[in-house]
């Protein structure tokens, strides 16, 4: 802050203060005399004393603002006379002040307990940035720079001087603008807790609790946890679940998490749910039903909570003593900062700030900065001023008024929340409708870290049309106070509000003060309704808020406000709907002339932005008809006669409740008599687990900078399919900061890359999907690359796209070859089969979303032309070689490191060397480091994922249910290369019979050519595409023959002996065994008899159930990738380094490696270290994949860990009773190879599809699930009540490790099935980047109940020590929730009289859930007919 004072001193000598030039001079200069003089005394720190005598008693609105000024003149003077020893006493015969007054420039904070004072903070750099890049505190991750994931959760905490107070939010990192921070405590995940010195109980139970496998996501659910103790040392589950709402895990399934943090709540404090002995969960009856042959060596405990240290709230770190002062003390002053593109104001008076936005009137108020962060990261939007109201008490202030609360513009929706919800505790419930009704959208608004930061005028003033709380604002006729330098004014906040998509009536100069909540009247109902595609941290596909007022005493409508969102550009009131509806009283003719005139003014496009045109408008229609049911149910109770609602129809009315989940674990338990020492076969915790919860454990992205490292960003086509007629990137090298742009021509080596290498590393000539990378930006920071990147010219021709499947059909555009599996004699199978039916499915791709986006760091190594890279990849060697080929040099000088990952699940197997090789290209031409992290939009839109898929099927079964004959053809959208796509589809047929046993056989694949990404490896490689296929006809045969689909299922399962349609004999089958303990367990019969009654019951709830199995062949179908080696060192001191060729992607790889080595050794864990992955140390490694890597790896590290054995033999007999340690010294004496490698390959593999024969797959992981879901007929949305999972492991290596796999697994095919949705326009533009609009499962997604079981007494005698395998088989039993929704819309169909089988493609979204449930709410809202519309996003 500047302020320019000038005085006069009483010896006469001119004083000026605070800038160089006479104010009177100034432009903006204003005079004020002052009537009465007033002083103000203070002292110097040194003593002596100072008196300012300044004017009062002004006239006007500038009163406030002078008193204000005139309090820190004092401190600015004493400062100047110090430096220019001015005389001890100064009389001031003027004042003059300005609009230019002097700002401070002084940003001041802490983290971690230390202060950091920065001067002029770049306005537009986040605290993310500043605490990664300047501070080095890595344990912030970056997940998504849009507030959608968590990753990056911190923890803020502010002194409130009003109410003397402490505040503790969490916020996210990524959006919290670093000038926001004065005078705040910055707590990361770092400050509370360290590996080395002590973990703090939230960081030590999640690590122990096994809520940790890649670790990318658990420093920020770490902090949300750790900010609710904060603020609620002793929580409720419901508060937790709460805080979880804005975090997102890949990896575990959620489950573990909240397990591990019950032990802190109320609810968790005797077993967590873990007691099935001593009764906790029985007695509540969420334990597992039991099965009759109760396993007497099973075990449930994953986890011991008497290790948990306790949680002592009077131990946390203490807020900053200084910073207690520094807020006590002082007057804020007004801030003002500097960047590079914008400047930050911070005024600390309304007057002040109205001031500034007269004379900035573009400028914007930034508060949460959710709305303006992602417009400027992702929109390229530029704001040069930005005003901050955080001292301006007026817009933070909250005002019980007579009629209602006011909630000043920046009041965050936390406060504002917290605000209404004591007023309806306080308040008589008549009068708090409304506030209710905002209440219940805030449930749902975004997630905590939002919520927290976001501001109740920010989500006015941004004008979104699928705001949630404008149409609640609209509906119960909130007033909003606007202002300016010049005065104030009211408006209604109705649809002359909004004026156009983002657009209102507020004038630029003009801000908005407030917003004037109303109380209800006691004939006033209000409701609220949100539909999103996810429930939790979602926007709204349509919003809704409706009041009625009532003649007191009557059911006659006196006033009605219907408000949507969704339904518009703008906000939108349906205001002849309204009108028409007054003077009607509440009843069945009332809700027809609703539903029939709302269709009327409620209408869409078919081209609609957003899409769902019918979805959308029979929403309006489905939440009025939940609202005139609720109204019912509410004028019955204030004793209007109106009909009573019959007991089928109120579920429809009530609003969605979370259930805590509750689980169980089930596996066998060690053998008695296995020593202590032997680790095999225990729930071991990740060995990374605790740095993982510490923030310690170091990501590709977290190694330190080096000194003269570049940041490097991509340059990719916008065209689908185009020839590039020209690039100009001069523009970009004049961007701040650039150092070079490079493109095809600059690559040394060969441009040739890929799988099968029909790629470029950089588009040469044409491009073939959006996404399509055409050059590199390389700059000094990575802000500075990305924008430079976004200004590369490129001209391109374009031509017509292939992008659909359907289109690829058409054109008949396949990838060589088409493969076809065929055995027994189909013609004659479908003759003998009594019934022969036809359907088809599709189901869609998905997104890895692995937490941590691609990243690699390429370091020259000044020599030979050695490079060393540290790459965040699965597929060291492949990596390797590529980056060795478009170098130019051979693969001995390149030399890939991989600590860990943040995820993988098959994204980062051939898709990383899309990074890798531009960053190595682009350090081995500038000859310095250079670093890339791909942002989350720029993974999702260039990296490609799970193919999509379409089946086609002709199945032919006899009366019994017996399948005796199946023709099905997949065809996947492989993209625009072939990447692995072959081999994925290869897979899809290898599983198309899923595990049903058919005796004539047909499968066929095709490889569609399109213009999207290459699709690539993603978790299931193909096998959850081929068995979805095989379900939806097991299904149909169920279906068609009115039997229950259980029973044709079991009917059809392989038994012990049989062959599959590829010739493998299946030896050593479980899935009978997993069946009926699947069975049992979940209590299958009793639960389908109780769905049953339930369905009959209600009438717009429906449940289903379904049970689906799974048979996973394990190994690569690629024979040559099913090799192995390790690497092992034995130091003199008798520490162990092992090294293998498998990458830890969070799945655990490293942590049983060490427990092999550790029990073929015979030494404990503790002497047994897992560095990294390098190909520098194992050689040729295959990617970390396809499930098989413990089987081979692990055979590898026994092999290695084998040979030194026998090596050391010798001297263990000579001295059997020495220490290891002994043992390593007198060999390494006696000069004995201390280092050992270990190979492995599996025995009797290769298949032929040329002779349909040989050994495809070493043997096969086994599973049944069985789930059971609800959904809402009226919206589509659905709720996961149960699952029971019964998963074949063989002799599990780590039960914890394995059932974290297991749930992961499953939760992710959750997200598959029934959430993610990848939408793509017609020109091939993917519209779903980033998690605000792609929504992967959150903690809310998870099954009520969810028992998993490891199958015990199941020996593998094909893998290391007898297990199978586990990373990709359970993700497919997840189909059991998508069957039990099809169950649950089968039974609403019926109710609307329409029988049959019906085609459900995947994901059962709520929009696909809700037009197949067909009723009086679909039929105005037709689909509209393909062809006559151009459609927002096609089903690729
Ligand atoms: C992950 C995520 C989830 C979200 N979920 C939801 C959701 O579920 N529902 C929903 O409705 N929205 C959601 N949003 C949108 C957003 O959070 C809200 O709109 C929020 O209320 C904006 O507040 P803010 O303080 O962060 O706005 P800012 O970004 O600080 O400002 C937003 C805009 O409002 C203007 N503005 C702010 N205050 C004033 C004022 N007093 N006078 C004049 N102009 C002003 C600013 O100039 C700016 O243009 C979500 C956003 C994110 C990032
Ligand atoms: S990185 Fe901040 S929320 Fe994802
Ligand atoms: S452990 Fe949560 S994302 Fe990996």
């Amino acid at each position: 802050m500047r302020i320019q004072v000038s005085r006069r001193s009483r010896s006469g000598r001119r004083f000026r203060s605070g800038g160089g030039s006479r104010l009177e001079e100034d432009l903006d200069c204003r005079r004020f005399r002052t009537r009465r003089r007033t002083r103000t005394r203070g002292r110097f720190r040194s003593g002596r004393r100072i008196q300012v005598v300044g004017g009062t008693r002004l006239e006007g609105p500038e009163f406030i603002f002078l008193q204000q000024q005139i309090q820190s003149d004092l401190s600015l003077i004493s400062r100047n006379m110090e430096s220019t020893g001015a005389e001890t006493q100064i009389y001031s015969d003027e004042l003059v002040y300005s609009d230019e007054l002097v700002y401070s420039d002084e940003l001041v904070f802490f983290v971690n307990g230390t202060k950091i004072v920065e001067r002029d903070a770049d306005p537009e750099t986040t605290l993310l940035t500043f605490l990664r890049r300047r501070l080095g505190l890595t344990g912030t991750k970056l997940g998504c720079a849009e507030g959608g994931c968590g990753a990056c959760t911190v923890m803020l905490s502010r002194y409130e001087p009003i109410t003397n107070k402490l505040l503790h939010y969490s916020v996210n990192a990524c959006l919290a603008p670093l000038c926001s921070l004065h005078l705040v405590a910055v707590t990361t995940v770092e400050g509370i807790g360290s590996v080395a010195g002590k973990l703090h109980p939230v960081q030590e139970r999640i690590a122990k609790s096994h809520g940790s496998q890649c670790g990318f996501c658990t420093p920020g659910i770490v902090m949300s946890m750790y900010a609710l103790l904060r603020n609620n040392p002793t929580p409720r589950m419901m508060d937790v679940e709460e805080a979880f709402q804005g975090n997102l895990c890949r990896c575990t399934g959620y489950r573990p998490i909240l397990e591990g943090y019950k032990t802190f709540t109320q609810e968790g404090g005797c077993c967590g749910g873990k007691g099935r002995e001593n009764g906790c969960c029985m007695t509540n009856g969420n334990g597992a039903v039991k099965t009759s042959e109760e396993d007497v060596d099973e075990a449930t405990m994953l986890f011991n909570t008497a290790e948990f240290k306790p949680h002592d709230p009077t131990q946390e770190v203490i807020f900053p003593p200084e910073l207690m002062n520094l807020s006590k003390g002082q007057k804020q002053k007004s801030l003002r900062f500097r960047g590079e593109r914008a400047t930050w104001f911070q005024p600390r008076s309304l007057d002040q700030f109205l001031r500034l936005k007269w004379k900035h009137p573009e400028a914007r108020v930034v508060v949460g900065n959710t709305e303006v962060g992602i417009e400027v990261k992702f929109k390229n939007m530029i704001y040069p001023v930005i005003l901050a109201p955080a001292f301006v008490p007026e817009l933070n202030a909250v005002t019980h008024v007579h009629d209602g609360l006011v909630f000043g513009a920046a009041c965050s929706l936390s406060h504002m929340g917290a605000a209404l919800s004591r007023a309806v505790e306080t308040l008589p419930p008549h009068q708090t409708e409304v506030f209710r009704a905002v209440l219940e959208q805030l449930r749902w608004f975004a997630g905590t870290q939002i919520r927290n930061v976001a501001a109740v005028g920010g989500n006015i003033m941004t004008a979104s049309p699928i705001s949630d709380l404008n149409p609640v604002f609209m509906a119960a006729g909130c007033k909003l106070t606007l202002t300016d330098k010049d005065g104030s004014r009211t408006v209604q906040m109705d649809d002359g509000f909004f004026t156009g998509y983002r657009r209102t009536i507020v004038r630029p100069t003009e801000i908005l003060l407030s917003v004037h909540v109303p109380y209800s009247r006691k004939t006033q109902f209000v409701s609220a309704f949100k539909q999103s595609p996810r429930r939790e941290d979602d926007i709204s596909i349509v919003t809704a808020a409706m009041s009625v007022t009532f003649t007191p005493g009557t059911d006659v409508v006196e006033e009605m406000r219907l408000s949507f969102g969704g339904m518009g550009p703008t906000t939108v009131l349906a205001t002849k709907t309204g009108v028409s509806l007054v003077g009607r009283p509440w009843g069945e003719e009332l809700l027809h002339r609703a539903c029939s005139s709302l269709a009327e003014e409620m209408t869409l496009d078919p081209s609609v932005p957003g899409g769902m045109a019918s979805y959308r408008q029979t929403l309006t229609l489905s939440f009025f008809y939940k609202f005139y049911l609720t109204v019912l149910g509410k004028l019955r109770l204030q004793g209007v006669n109106v009909p009573e609602i019959s007991s089928e129809l109120v579920s429809a009315t009530e609003t969605f409740h979370p259930e805590t989940p509750s689980s169980t674990q089930i596996y066998q338990a060690v053998p008695a008599g296995q020593s202590q020492d032997d680790v095999i076969g225990r729930p071991m915790m990740h060995l990374s687990a605790m740095k993982q919860a510490t923030g310690e454990a170091v990501y590709c992205d977290d190694v330190p900078l080096y000194e003269n490292e570049l940041h490097l960003a991509l340059v990719t086509s916008s065209k689908a399919r185009a020839r590039i007629l020209s690039i100009d990137a001069s523009a970009a090298e004049r961007f701040p900061g650039v150092v070079r742009c490079l493109f095809a021509d600059d690559i040394a080596g060969s441009n040739v890359t890929g799988v099968k290498q029909d790629e470029t590393v950089l588009a040469d000539g044409q491009v073939t999907c959006v996404g399509h990378v055409i050059g590199a930006v390389v700059a000094d920071t990575q802000l500075h690359a990305q924008r430079a990147a976004k200004a590369v010219k490129i001209q391109y021709e374009e031509l017509t796209p292939i992008v659909t499947i359907q289109e690829a059909i058409a054109a008949q555009s396949f990838y060589e070859p088409i493969r076809t599996i065929e055995s027994g004699d189909l013609e004659a199978g479908l003759k003998q089969a009594d019934h022969v039916l036809e359907g088809e499915i599709h189901m869609g791709g998905q997104e890895h979303f692995y937490l941590e986006t691609n990243v690699t760091l390429a370091v020259p190594r000044g020599e030979d032309g050695e490079m060393e890279l540290f790459v965040s990849t699965q597929a060291t060697n492949d990596t390797q070689s590529r980056v060795a080929r478009v170098l130019g040099v051979p693969a001995n000088r390149v030399v890939v490191r991989v600590k860990r990952m943040g995820g993988g699940f098959g994204g980062k197997e051939s898709r990383s060397t899309v990074v890798s090789t531009v960053v190595a290209m682009a350090a081995s031409r500038l000859k310095r480091p250079v670093r890339c992290m791909l942002d989350r939009d720029e993974d999702m839109l260039i990296t490609g994922g799970r193919h999509p898929f379409y089946g086609k099927y002709k199945v032919g079964f006899l009366n019994s249910g017996k399948v005796v004959a199946l023709d099905v053809s997949y065809y996947s959208n492989a993209g625009n290369s072939r990447d692995l796509s072959l081999s994925v589809l290869e897979r899809a047929l290898f599983h198309m019979e899923n595990s049903y046993s058919i005796a004539n056989v047909r499968g066929r694949g095709y490889l569609c050519q399109t213009n999207l990404p290459s699709n690539t490896a993603f978790r299931g490689f193909g096998g959850p595409q081929g068995m979805m296929v095989a379900e939806s006809w097991m299904s149909d045969v169920a279906v068609s023959l009115g039997r229950p689909t259980e029973e044709i299922q079991r009917l059809n399962l392989y038994a012990e002996g049989e062959s599959t349609p590829y010739n493998q004999l299946l030896q050593g089958i479980t899935i009978d065994r997993c069946w009926d303990e699947c069975l049992s367990r979940s209590g299958y019969q009793q639960r389908r008899a109780a769905t049953d009654l339930y369905n009959s019951q209600n009438r717009w709830t429906k449940r289903g159930v379904a049970m689906v199995p799974t048979k996973f062949g394990i190994s690569f179908t690629a024979t040559f990738l099913n090799q192995a080696g390790a690497l092992v060192h034995v130091y003199t001191d008798g520490s162990v380094l092992l090294t293998h060729g498998g990458t830890e992607m969070g799945q655990g790889l490293h942590t049983k490696m060490v427990q092999v080595a550790s029990r073929v050794l015979g030494i404990p864990v503790s002497k047994i270290h897992i560095s990294e992955t390098s190909t520098n140390t194992v050689a040729n490694a295959s990617p970390t994949a396809a499930s098989a890597s413990s089987d081979l790896n692990g055979a590898a590290v026994q092999n290695a860990c084998a040979i030194l054995l026998a090596r050391l033999e010798p001297y263990k007999n000579r001295n059997p009773k020495a220490s290891w340690e002994d043992w390593v010294k007198a060999a390494y004496f006696d000069r004995v190879n201390l280092t050992a490698n270990g190979f492995y390959k599996t025995p009797d593999l290769g298949y032929s599809f040329e002779t349909n024969s040989g050994r495809a797959f070493n043997y096969y992981s086994y599973g049944v699930s069985c789930s059971e879901v609800e959904i809402d007929c009226l919206t589509g949305a659905h709720k996961n009540l149960s699952t029971t999972i019964v998963m074949d492991v063989g002799k599990s290596l780590n039960p914890a490790i394995d059932i974290g796999q297991v749930e992961g697994g499953f939760v992710q095919g959750l997200g598959l099935f029934t959430l993610e949705e990848l939408r793509y326009s017609p020109a091939g533009v993917l519209l779903t980047r980033g998690p605000g609009m792609y929504k992967i499962p959150a903690f809310g997604d998870i099954p009520t109940e969810f028992t998993v079981s490891l199958l015990r007494d199941a020996v593998n005698d094909k893998a290391i020590f007898a297990s199978k395998a586990v990373g990709e088989p359970p993700l497919f039993l997840a189909a059991s929730i998508f069957y039990a929704i099809k169950d649950a819309v089968m039974a609403a169909r019926a109710e609307s009289g329409v029988g049959g089988t019906f085609r459900l493609d995947s994901p059962a979204s709520a929009e696909r859930i809700r037009n197949a449930c067909r009723d009086q709410f679909t039929k105005p809202f037709p689909p509209p007919e393909p062809g006559t519309f151009k459609p927002w996003s096609v089903q690729v």
